[in-house]
């Protein structure tokens, strides 16, 4: 796999150079709550910047469908790399149309064009290889060299993830390496015990995830919404706590196969609605949750059973949240599980998406831990051992 550095070294003074980065970040009302996709890709387009070349950087933001949507718009993105990029940074208003073509065209050494949002056009995500091509080789035709630097997106059979790098000479970008170093270090031969602490809404999204690294790890502790579909194939009543009744049997049966490994949790905060002011009470897993209440976040007995799994743990994989931690009743879960999760005496991972984004939002000191992955289902599914579209093609 050819890398940016390999780039660097051929110079890239003058070369227009297209770089895939994952922009996916949350934004509230027009404002990035949490920037840590742009500042972990500054690096590469700082590097390439200060080398000369033209940047064309693409990304996909939220998920709209195939169409311009003014929610779902980089704008504030390019605004932000302005602030922390010291060349001329432009912003196109469509992705491969007059916009783009035109500041493409006005690009000079050292200047970067962030395009917008790629999935406003069908051909990025589309099913269809020749609409994808199609899509591709508009793309390419901006640059003469490919750098992808997306590694929250390279799980993703995407037209600027899989199909661009056929069409052009294509470098691995810095994030996408530290990444992978990352991920293979728990793939390979991981220092025992190996624990791994799922949370998040849904338990279909995590079905093949779990069994996937049930083999791999000692421990699997299960937290938020995620959890009460497990608890409920124990024999839990849960109230109205999110539930996905056909996955009951599929949850049974896991619990049957891995009852030794899986951790869930035996205390639940539960309230009758999600806000700032929510009464709450705790209650025991096993005693049920009533009808009208349901499970926001994981209580305090089993914040101190994960913390006790994580204390002997000598490497970690977090990702997913233990409660609605963003909202203050229910965010004690997650706040204990990543301060347990950077105090663990080996390698701790955070696995991109909303625990990343716990981590920063809580205020907790990014330093602490071992590496915060910015792919949440890019990460998940190396671990699972699948092949990444966009790391394949970057091999090729
Ligand atoms: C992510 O948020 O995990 C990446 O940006 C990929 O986004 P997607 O799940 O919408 O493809």
């Amino acid at each position: 796999m050819r890398t940016l550095d390999d780039l660097l070294a051929e110079g890239v003074a003058g070369r227009r150079v297209l770089v895939r980065a994952d922009l996916n970040v949350p934004l509230r009302d027009g404002v990035i709550t949490d920037d840590g996709r742009i500042r972990a890709v500054l690096p590469t387009l700082r590097a390439l910047t200060e080398a000369g070349a033209k940047v064309v950087v693409c990304s996909h933001l939220g998920r709209p469908k195939g169409a311009p949507d003014p929610k779902y718009s980089l704008r504030p993105v390019a605004e932000r790399l302005q602030q922390s990029l010291p060349g001329q940074v432009s912003f196109a208003t469509d992705t491969v149309g007059e916009s783009a073509s035109a500041a493409v065209a006005a690009l000079n050494n050292g200047d970067l064009v962030l395009l917008e949002n790629l999935r406003f056009n069908p051909g990025e995500t589309s099913k269809d290889e020749a609409e994808r091509s199609a899509f591709a080789a508009q793309l390419a035709a901006f640059a003469d060299v490919y750098v992808d630097d997306a590694f929250g997106a390279v799980h993703r059979k995407h037209a600027s993830v899989y199909d661009v790098p056929k069409l052009l000479p294509h470098y691995a970008g810095g994030l996408v390496l530290r990444e992978v170093e990352v991920l293979r270090r728990l793939t390979g031969d991981p220092e025992r015990p190996y624990v791994v602490v799922l949370g998040g809404a849904k338990v279909s999204d995590k079905l093949g995830v779990i069994s996937n690294l049930l083999p791999r790890v000692d421990k699997l502790l299960i937290g938020g919404g995620m959890c009460f579909t497990l608890l409920a194939a124990s024999g839990h009543d849960v109230g109205d706590s999110l539930l996905e009744s056909d996955q009951i049997d599929t949850c049974k049966q896991l619990l049957a196969e891995a009852s030794e490994k899986l951790v869930l949790p035996v205390d639940v905060v539960v309230a009758r609605d999600i806000s700032e002011d929510a009464e709450t009470q705790v209650v025991e897993a096993a005693g049920g949750i009533q009808a009208g209440w349901k499970g926001l976040d994981i209580g305090p007995r089993t914040v101190e059973l994960f913390a006790e799994h994580l204390r002997q743990a000598r490497t970690v994989f977090w990702n997913g949240p233990m409660g609605v931690f963003e909202v203050a009743p229910f965010a004690a879960g997650t706040r204990a599980v990543a301060e347990a999760v950077s105090a663990v005496n080996g390698l701790s991972v955070v696995g991109g998406g909303d625990s990343a984004a716990a981590v920063r939002t809580l205020g907790l000191d990014e330093a602490a831990f071992g590496h915060i992955s910015t792919g949440g289902g890019a990460s998940l599914e190396y671990l699972e051992g699948k092949t990444l579209p966009g790391l394949a093609a970057l091999e090729d």
